[in-house]
């Protein structure tokens, strides 16, 4: 593997660069301590319902009883109006380390839908391997943070889930394509979304991916490795993707030439990760105006040739994988 380290006088820069990146793409939400508000009876009802549709062998939910509903943990109301508004569940099933084995399964219940002020619902890395995402997520108008990443929901995502115009944060990361999509217009509907991540969702048969994606304005982070997409168009008649910073398609099946492709287009990236995709042909000139780059991966494809002499452009470049023995993927 030739890994190759870029020193730049801008070294400085590029770091402050990468803080800001990172501090802005996670998302802040005020926590309330629950020491004005107490719980809405009919939410503390609609919870009470929702818990019982669990299997919860790990008592990962052993506070929720008791009248006030905003002191149980993951539970985080409203200081101003007393709404729930966060639901923060997430299992123990992506920790490595020790711990209590906390994981929730069974059935979500759309008592759910009684809590309409919701704007975070986090129930990622436990395991609900038998259900599907429930389309009704999909009329929690106010949701702007979803975090289904390593939930092990199965089988089709509800297009539903393009209702949700104010969503800024989705995670549908999953390990073993076990969820998929196969029209994924609806996505072309979440107006507000920053950050996308749907590794590991089967999108074999979503052939027009991009012109759905390419909707999507105020997109900075874009997740599809691992998604079986098989194509990669050459380019975008108008790309609408002035946002995007960060864009990882590793791991697809596009076996094409590495230029013309649409993402060199995209020349405000940060973050760039075309690795393990039958990329072929020369190593392509365009990386020469991507100045914003900060990592790039081009590994493990079937580029050939003398790196473009413009690549030394990129001052902000800090780490570039360029190429690694093709054996590897097997
Ligand atoms: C309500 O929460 C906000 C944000 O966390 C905080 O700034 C404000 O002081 C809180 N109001 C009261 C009355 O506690
Ligand atoms: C989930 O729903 C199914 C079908 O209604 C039922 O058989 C199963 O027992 C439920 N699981 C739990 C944990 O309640
Ligand atoms: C979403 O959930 C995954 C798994 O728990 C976690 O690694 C990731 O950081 C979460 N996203 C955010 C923005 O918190
Ligand atoms: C939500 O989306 C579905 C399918 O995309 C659509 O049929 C339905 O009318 C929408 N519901 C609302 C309340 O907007
Ligand atoms: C992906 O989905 C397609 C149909 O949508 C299916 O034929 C294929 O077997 C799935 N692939 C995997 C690895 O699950
Ligand atoms: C860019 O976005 C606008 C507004 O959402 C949309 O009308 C247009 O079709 C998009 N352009 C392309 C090339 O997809
Ligand atoms: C780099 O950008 C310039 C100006 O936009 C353009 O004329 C040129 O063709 C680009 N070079 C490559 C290799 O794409």
């Amino acid at each position: 593997m030739y890994v190759l380290q870029l020193s730049c006088i801008q070294i400085a820069i590029a770091l402050l660069l990468f803080t800001q990146a990172k501090s802005t793409t996670e998302e802040r939400f005020a926590h309330t301590n629950g020491m004005i508000t107490s719980c809405i009876a009919s939410e503390r009802f609609a919870l009470l319902t929702f818990r019982s549709g669990l299997s919860d062998h790990g008592n990962l939910l052993s506070s929720w009883k008791g009248d006030d509903c905003c002191r149980w943990k993951g539970i985080y109301c409203s200081n101003r109006t007393g709404h729930v508004v966060r639901l923060d569940i997430r299992g123990t099933d992506c920790r490595s380390g020790d711990g209590p084995w906390q994981v929730l399964a069974g059935n979500i219940s759309s008592s759910l839908l009684d809590l309409q002020h919701l704007h975070y619902i986090d129930p990622s890395c436990n395991n609900f391997n038998k259900i599907q995402i429930p389309e009704f997520m999909g009329s929690l108008h106010k949701l702007r943070y979803l975090n289904l990443s390593r939930s092990n929901f199965i089988g089709r995502i509800p297009p539903q889930l393009g209702n949700l115009s104010n969503l800024r944060y989705l995670n549908l990361e999953t390990l073993s394509y076990n969820i998929y999509s196969t029209d994924i217009t609806w996505l072309s509907r979440l107006t507000s979304i920053e950050h996308l991540d749907m590794t590991g969702v089967n999108l074999s048969t979503a052939v027009h991916w991009l012109p759905a994606v390419n909707m999507l304005l105020t997109l900075k982070v874009l997740r599809l490795s691992f998604c079986l997409l098989g194509s990669s168009p050459d380019s975008l008649q108008l790309t609408n993707l002035t946002s995007l910073e960060t864009l990882d398609i590793s791991d697809n099946d596009f076996h094409k030439r590495s230029t013309p492709n649409w993402f060199w287009d995209l020349s405000g990236l940060k973050y760039l990760d075309i690795s393990f995709n039958g990329f072929y042909g020369p190593f392509p000139d365009e990386i020469g105006n991507m100045t914003s780059m900060l990592e790039l991966d081009l590994s493990v494809n079937n580029l050939v040739g003398m790196i473009p002499s413009n690549m030394k452009n990129l001052c902000n470049l800090e780490v570039a994988i360029i190429a690694v023995a093709r054996s590897i993927k097997e």
